[in-house]
């Protein structure tokens, strides 16, 4: 495992650095580990604080073939994390369409999946592990906060590490619509659409076969989200 595991100190971004050595020809699950980040890349050009204590970890994916759909990819990758945090934390964490990791009801990990050069994809997850809450972006919904300050226990970065590669490696190579269903905390609930300047009510009912959130408007008419945020705070 270890072979393939790069660790660093310190980087700008472990997705902006593993793009580079995509380009420049690394293997199909490469990962990049730094112990914090200086401009840590979070979805929608924002920001992803990364200070010491988080888990900031970028895997690099060569699929054989083309993905079924956009949205798989990001998906099997929230699914790989609830599965790891599971496995060495103790938690049941679930997931925030598209692929926010909630604990809680707080985001303890955002994923920022990104494609490179030959079909390649950089699967980039920033965990808030034994990060104190001072320290986090809050500007979430839900709020950020750390495994620690939830828990109470602290966890040891290399296990969860070792885990969440394994877990990235099985869940990449098979189809985790069903797991991502079960885990995906969206669905059944009345939540506010967020997409471009539009803002609108909606009811979720459930996930489509391409992972698109499919929401009831108040008109009764029915769509599947593919892109966009939704909030809770109506
Ligand atoms: C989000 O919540 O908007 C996604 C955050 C993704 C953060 C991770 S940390 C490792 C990798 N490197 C980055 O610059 N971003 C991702």
């Amino acid at each position: 495992m270890e072979e393939r595991i790069i660790r660093i100190s310190e980087t700008y971004s472990t997705n902006s650095l593993l793009l580079s050595m995509a380009a420049r020809g690394a293997q199909s699950g490469q990962v990049l580990i730094a112990g914090r980040q200086s401009g840590g890349r979070g979805r929608m050009g924002r920001s992803f604080l990364s200070p010491e204590g988080g888990l900031y970890l970028s895997y690099l994916h060569r699929p054989s073939l083309p993905p079924r759909c956009p949205g798989s990819i990001t998906a099997a990758a929230a699914v790989a994390v609830c599965l790891a945090l599971e496995r060495v934390c103790g938690i049941k964490a679930g997931i925030k369409w598209v692929n926010d990791i909630i604990y809680g009801e707080k985001k303890i990990c955002g994923i920022l999946c990104e494609t490179a050069p030959g079909g390649a994809y950089v699967i980039g997850i920033g965990v808030n592990v034994n990060t104190p809450a001072a320290e986090l972006d809050s500007l979430t919904d839900v709020g950020a906060a750390g495994i620690l300050s939830l828990t109470g226990r602290s966890t040891d970065l290399r296990a969860l590490s070792h885990e969440l590669i394994s877990a990235l490696d099985d869940c990449l190579g098979r189809d985790c619509l069903e797991q991502y269903r079960s885990l995906c905390l969206s669905t059944g609930r009345r939540l506010r659409v967020l997409r471009g300047k539009e803002s609108f009510e909606a009811f979720a009912e459930s996930i489509d076969g391409d992972y698109g959130l499919v929401i009831r408007r108040d008109d009764g008419s029915r769509e599947s989200l593919f892109f966009g945020e939704i909030s809770t705070r109506l």
